[in-house]
């Protein structure tokens, strides 16, 4: 790819300008792995294309969720490792998730043991300083410093939290523990959404702690690495091969097939009533179909279409329009079936959503989004209702 002048370097990655694109950015990972603050470093030939190929499946997983990164599209094999991303100003700060206690968090806390739940997830952040070795940074500092408003990082802590969900639940589907999880952001530098906050940066297989079967010592991420008291050229290779199996790994996160709803009429003069909530599913980009059958007119005929449905559609969820309709076809399918009118719109929306997300990771990321929107449309409100009014007496 045509690259411009060469706009920032970290150890791991180098980001060129993009010819003609302002708002643009190229990222190429380096073949580098380094721990300790950059004590350690060793040449990995590989790592670069398998971090950049990791770092843009995450990012296309949530970019498909609906959360804002800056991801735009390459990173695989077929694009030479180079990413395009929006050009953001970075926050200086690493915003990390922590789902198991592990790492520095029970070096600094003994009281917590290695492998505990934490619930809620913790959330801390780090400044960006290697000579000081990123130390841990309260709210109030991060504020008085500049670095970030406190409605900024009540942004970050939400979308890090529910990264850390979306991730986890991708893991868990892989019989593996997401532990914790390090992100960093930026504020887009142009174009549209100027200076909105945007994940930034990578998210690899450096950031994080994965074990797999929730066993430490099975563990596929860089802390293999970290641990090594020598590096030897057979320990690289193991290094190496984990990098890779998490790789591919990530790649399998989207479902291949996403669900799909079938909303089926009970009569012509029905198919009206599910209107609502087909535009409500919408919202999570769910797959559907329609149908319009008779339960007393041609009850033979909605056994039929049933057993065609379940047939052809292995993620599949009905909405019946009426309550007969739907004891029919509960009666006559394993597949699950909401009756419409038990339900609002948004509702019924919501609950076929979450049954599909139980195995598909991007419908479970948007159920989450859309309900930590429903809670800050509630807070927003509710700031609204006792805000100041303009002053009285100057219209
Ligand atoms: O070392 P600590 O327990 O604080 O790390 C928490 C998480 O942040 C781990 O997943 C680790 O891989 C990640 N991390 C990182 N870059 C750093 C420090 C930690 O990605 N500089």
């Amino acid at each position: 790819m045509n690259k411009g002048l060469e706009v920032a370097r970290g150890k791991t990655k180098v980001l060129y300008e993009k010819p003609g694109e302002p708002d643009t950015l190229v990222v190429t990972a380096l073949d580098n792995i380094t721990a300790g603050d950059g004590a350690r470093r060793d040449e990995l030939p590989g790592k670069g294309r398998i971090a950049a190929k990791t770092t843009a499946r995450v990012f296309r997983l949530l970019n498909l969720c609906g959360l804002p990164t800056h991801y735009l599209s390459g990173g695989e094999d077929d694009d030479d490792n180079e990413m395009l991303v929006r050009r953001a100003n970075m926050i200086p700060i690493e915003v990390v998730v922590r789902g198991v206690a592990a790492g520095s968090l029970v070096k600094r806390k003994p009281g917590i043991a290695k492998g505990a739940i934490l619930v809620p997830r913790m959330v801390e952040f780090f400044l960006k300083d290697d000579a000081n070795h990123d130390p841990l940074i309260e709210i109030d500092d991060i504020v008085h410093r500049g670095l970030a408003t406190p409605q900024e990082l009540g942004m970050m802590s939400e979308i890090a939290r529910i990264t850390f969900e979306i991730l986890a639940h991708a893991w868990r589907s892989r019989e593996t523990l997401l532990v914790d999880l390090k992100i960093e952001f930026g504020r887009l530098s142009g174009g549209e959404g100027r200076g909105n906050l945007v994940i930034a940066d990578v998210i690899d297989n450096d950031s994080w702690r994965v074990w797999p079967q929730g066993r430490e010592e099975l563990m596929l991420d860089k802390q293999m690495y970290r641990d090594l008291e020598t590096v030897t050229p057979d320990d690289l290779a193991r290094v190496h091969a984990n990098y890779e199996t998490v790789a591919d790994l990530v790649g399998s996160f989207p479902a291949l097939r996403s669900g799909m709803v079938a909303y089926v009429a009970d009569g012509a003069q029905s198919v009206a009533l599910l209107d609502p909530v087909i535009a409500q599913t919408n919202v999570f980009g769910l797959q559907s179909l329609r149908r319009v059958v008779s339960t007393h007119l041609v009850p033979a005929y909605v056994l039929q279409a049933v057993q065609q449905l379940d047939a052809t559609f292995a993620r599949l969820v009905y909405v019946a329009s009426g309550p007969h309709l739907a004891a029919m076809l509960s009666a006559a399918t394993p597949t699950p079936v909401f009756d419409a009118t038990e339900f609002d719109a948004s509702e019924l929306a919501l609950v076929v959503a979450k049954t599909l997300a139980m195995d598909d990771t991007v419908m479970f990321g948007r159920v989450l989004l859309v309900q930590a929107n429903a809670r800050s449309a509630v807070l927003g409100a509710d700031a609204q209702i006792n805000a100041p009014g303009p002053p009285v007496g100057l219209a």
